[in-house]
């Protein structure tokens, strides 16, 4: 018998003796480490099923996606910004699935669904704003910015942090927010402009906040419920939207075409689309709205109804072609490395 036989017969025989291999789940994670961790947790404790789970921002998720291909090692990728999801599938590389759940969500969830030829659905959704450390405004003398043009003062050089809309869905939605705001010229020469103020474009969306309430940078272009989280941590981090108007995600889940596990994936996607799991989100320091109207909205969310949201075209900067080239042109415009 040949060595590898002898190998495969091995494993057969073990198999046998343990049971059946557990079955599993193979997870990419696109929002808070903390939230991905708990529903893992929640997950494993009322399923056989083992989730191996990585965190990556949504930009990483979607290439990593792209790089494995025909030969997918992810099953399932939840939350992340609603656009790399969005061009996933229009790549073909997630799979069609309409939940028995879609009836309980919210019109704005679904219609991620439709948008998508159902490869994709809204799991939450938040507004964009910034966070900024009030200590470090007052002991400095700024004035706090309360418009996207407060933020081109030349006194605050150095004080701002972004991530790089390669990796991260936050600063994706902020360039795709800008260009429909003020138009594309424009809203890279205000980028530009906006890179003198910058000190730091880091890999993760929520990062410049985290870094804002440590004290180490002034104020964090970020979604605003992640600038919630830093305040209802008690650091001292005031919240604000725009006054021009401002965008938002629709952060959204996906199931990988071809997936070896396929079945985990489908048990998965339905529990999380689930009321009471929606409702444990903020216990683990996440304050987007659900997308299950029966959900409970955290109470310290912010209220998306009074804040000026634009009209996002989420079919338009969700699309390959046009994604594609705004980062393109983001790259030899703006630049920036990430450092996080
Ligand atoms: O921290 C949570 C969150 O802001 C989600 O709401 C969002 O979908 C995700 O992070 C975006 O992260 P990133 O910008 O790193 O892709």
């Amino acid at each position: 018998m040949t060595k590898m036989k002898i190998a495969l017969l091995g494993s057969i025989v073990a198999t046998m003796a343990t049971g059946a291999a557990a079955a599993e789940l193979n997870l990419i994670c696109s929002a808070d480490v903390v939230i991905c961790e708990r529903l893992v947790a929640d997950f494993e404790g009322s399923h056989d099923i083992d989730v191996n789970m990585v965190r990556l921002s949504s930009g990483e998720a979607y290439a990593k996606i792209r790089a494995e291909g025909r030969n997918p090692q992810t099953d399932l990728w939840w939350g992340g910004t609603g656009d790399p999801h969005l061009q996933a599938a229009a790549d073909g590389l997630t799979a069609e699935y309409k939940s028995p759940m879609l009836d309980e969500l919210q019109p704005w969830a679904v219609s991620q669904a439709e948008t998508s030829g159902y490869r994709t659905v809204g799991v939450y959704s938040g507004a964009l704003g910034w966070g900024y450390n009030i200590e470090i405004f007052e002991k400095k003398g700024i004035t706090p910015p309360a418009c996207w043009a407060d933020l081109l003062d030349p006194g605050l050089k150095g004080e701002i942090q972004i991530a790089d809309p390669n990796s991260s869905g936050t600063a994706y939605t902020t360039l795709a927010t800008l260009v429909q705001l003020m138009g594309e010229d424009e809203a890279f020469d205000y980028l530009k402009k906006l890179n003198d103020n910058v000190s730091q474009y880091t890999k993760s969306g929520s990062a410049p906040v985290k870094a804002a309430a440590r004290g180490e940078t002034g104020l964090g272009i970020v979604f605003m419920h992640d600038a919630v989280a830093q305040a209802e941590e008690g650091f001292p981090i005031a919240v604000v939207a725009p006054c021009e108007g401002t965008g938002y995600e629709i952060g959204s889940m996906s199931m990988i075409e071809g997936a070896q596990n396929p079945d985990e994936a489908k048990v998965f996607y339905d529990w999380v689309l689930g009321a009471d799991v929606q409702s444990i989100m903020p216990e683990a320091g996440s304050y987007q709205i659900p997308s299950n109207k029966n959900a409970k909205a955290p109470e310290a969310a912010p209220d998306l109804s009074t804040i000026k949201l634009i009209d996002y075209d989420f079919a338009e900067y969700g699309g390959a072609e046009r994604r594609s080239a705004l980062l393109a042109r983001w790259d030899a415009d703006v630049g920036g490395a990430a450092t996080e």
